[in-house]
């Protein structure tokens, strides 16, 4: 197969949606589907369970099994599949954040009786602002749930999306039937047995046939003719274009539990979600079909056995080849790496493997060389954009519990943030460290992983801050500037990469300042543009 080819078969995505929506589900089905694995159960769910909100064994437990569903690979209809977790919960918003950074599209899952939810909503937006290519996967039609043309107008409301239905449900919960396929004009019947196949949908391109009555009923008829009608009327005609530049986004329906729509959404996944696509650096865009291998970092994870503190780096390949034991330029350190045992995922499988193509994710053993956003290149000076730190909810000073162990407490912060368990901020005025999390149980994570993997200790102290806000002008050298640095001084603190932050204690405070210092930009993520 040709190095073109091998970019066009590869789909590279996420499934995002609230925690219990059925992403775990419907991605064990999708690698039924691609033969990966052989049975249901197979794919361990690496969601925190809601109630253990401040149980860290349980966190670390599912950090290991998370390791392997990373990213889930296979191959159906001769396309290569890869899925990328993204954590449900809202604590590990901002791994999902970076790993969307990461996905060429995604499949957003919504509870037909829960419609969209928080966490959706949030994901949603930040695929929306990026342009991502969105399917929506509305799960459990099994069970009684709202009214299908009123959950396509909450997804299109609260999510801000343009929506078109390409199948629509006969009937729901009780009374579910089955779905009408409107993508390839065909009937797939519901039987709650969970065996279905491909054997069973019925090619049905007349819905004025009176056949239509004997299969499903004359009031499930009626009701199907009617609704196909509205839907022809009231939604745009599917685009594959307006799909691909995030201005449509096609909705299934379906039930992963059962088995259900699943093939459908499937099979025209692969027919209309985009091949990796170009990416932005800072220096220019970059294709996939440029020779010259280019990728980047954009998830680190710690490995489970703290005696041997190595990581895997996941890379995800934007362009060229990226070959095992050829060298590579780390761009911000500036030297060259090689790495004799890059892993390939397959189905819930890691493997070395030997030549890694633009969509694929590689795995990479790492002491400490990376951390998430690094651009690996062939020699070019790239850096690849996307993947800001979006300011913490939660902030408390971390102390040295152990004067001992300043160096293993420092080397172990260092390395968590890396990894982008936490934000660590230094406060100008004293130097005091300041950690700033997205969930509450980031604290005990990182108190946990220091004691076990760093054998250093710390204790935290309570911190009243309403947000970190990057700050940038464009004149440094104004009175106004020079005069927000010394009136603000207490609550002026350096990100990690050094760029200057703004800790305000409350909403009302950060108007103040902004009302004070009208040149003064104050942004809520590190990308400030
Ligand atoms: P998540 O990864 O989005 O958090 O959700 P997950 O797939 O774990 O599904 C959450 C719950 O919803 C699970 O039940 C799952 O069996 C159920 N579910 C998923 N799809 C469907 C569906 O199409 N119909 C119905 N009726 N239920 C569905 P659970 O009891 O929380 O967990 P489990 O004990 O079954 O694993």
């Amino acid at each position: 197969m040709s190095f073109k080819e091998e970019i066009a078969r590869r789909r590279t995505f996420g499934i995002i949606s609230h925690p219990d929506a059925g992403k775990t589900t419907l991605t064990e089905k999708l690698l039924l589907f691609g033969g990966a694995i052989q049975e249901a159960g197979a794919v361990k769910s690496n969601k925190i369970k809601k109630a253990a909100t401040s149980d860290f064994m349980e966190i670390e437990k599912q950090r290991g099994i998370s390791v392997s569903t990373s990213v889930l690979a296979f191959l159906y209809k001769d396309k290569k599949i890869n899925i990328l977790d993204t954590p449900g919960h809202k604590d590990f918003a901002e791994d999902t954040f970076r790993t969307l950074t990461a996905v060429d599209s995604v499949i957003v899952v919504i509870d037909v009786a829960k419609g969209v939810e928080e966490q959706t909503e949030k994901l949603v937006e930040v695929c929306r602002m990026r342009s991502i290519p969105m399917i929506v996967f509305i799960n459990k039609l099994d069970r009684e749930g709202k009214d299908a043309f009123d959950l396509l107008d909450e997804v299109e409301q609260k999510l801000g999306l343009r929506v078109t239905p390409l199948s629509f449900p006969i009937g729901m919960g009780y009374d579910f039937k089955g779905i009408y396929n409107i993508w390839e004009k065909n009937i797939n019947l519901f039987s709650e047995d969970g065996r279905k196949n491909i054997e069973d949908v019925i090619s049905f391109e007349d819905l004025e046939s009176p056949e239509l009555e004997k299969m499903i009923g004359q009031k499930s008829a009626t009701d199907l003719r009617n609704n196909l009608e509205l839907v022809y009327e009231v939604y745009p005609t599917f685009d594959r274009n307006a799909y691909l530049s995030g201005n449509l986004q096609p909705v299934f329906f379906g039930s992963a539990l059962n088995n259900f729509g699943v093939r459908e959404l499937l099979d025209c996944f692969i027919q209309i979600a985009p091949a990796p696509r170009a990416k932005k650096a800072e220096e220019r865009l970059v294709n996939p079909d440029e020779t010259d291998f280019s990728g980047f970092v954009f998830k680190i994870h710690a490995n489970m056995d703290p005696k041997h503190r190595d990581r895997l780096a996941f890379i995800k390949v934007v362009s060229g080849t990226f070959e095992r034991n050829v060298a590579y330029l780390h761009v911000r350190h500036n030297k060259k790496l090689k790495f004799s045992s890059p892993n390939a995922f397959f189905a819930e499988k890691k493997e070395i493997v030997d030549v890694s193509y633009p969509g694929d994710i590689v795995g990479l053993h790492d002491t400490g060389n990376f951390k998430i956003g690094d651009t690996l290149t062939g020699g070019e000076l790239l850096h690849f954009k996307g993947i800001p730190n979006f300011s913490p909810l939660h902030f408390r000073y971390i102390n040295n519990a152990d004067p001992m162990k300043t160096k293993q407490l420092d080397k172990g912060v260092d390395q968590l943030m890396d990894e982008g368990v936490a934000q660590l901020f230094t406060l100008e005025m004293n130097n005091r460290k300041v950690i700033g999390t997205v969930g509450a149980l980031q604290f005990e994570v990182i108190q946990y992983r220091l004691e076990h993997e760093y054998g250093a200790k710390c204790s935290y102290e309570p911190l009243s801050i309403h947000k970190a806000c990057w700050v940038a002008t464009d004149n440094p050298k104004s009175d106004e500037f020079l005069d927000f640095l010394r009136v603000k001084n207490k609550f002026l603190a350096k990100d990690k990469r050094g760029q200057l932050v703004f800790l305000a204690d409350s909403a009302f405070t950060l108007q103040m300042t902004q009302d004070k210092y009208p040149s003064i930009r104050f942004y809520f993520t590190s990308e400030m543009e």
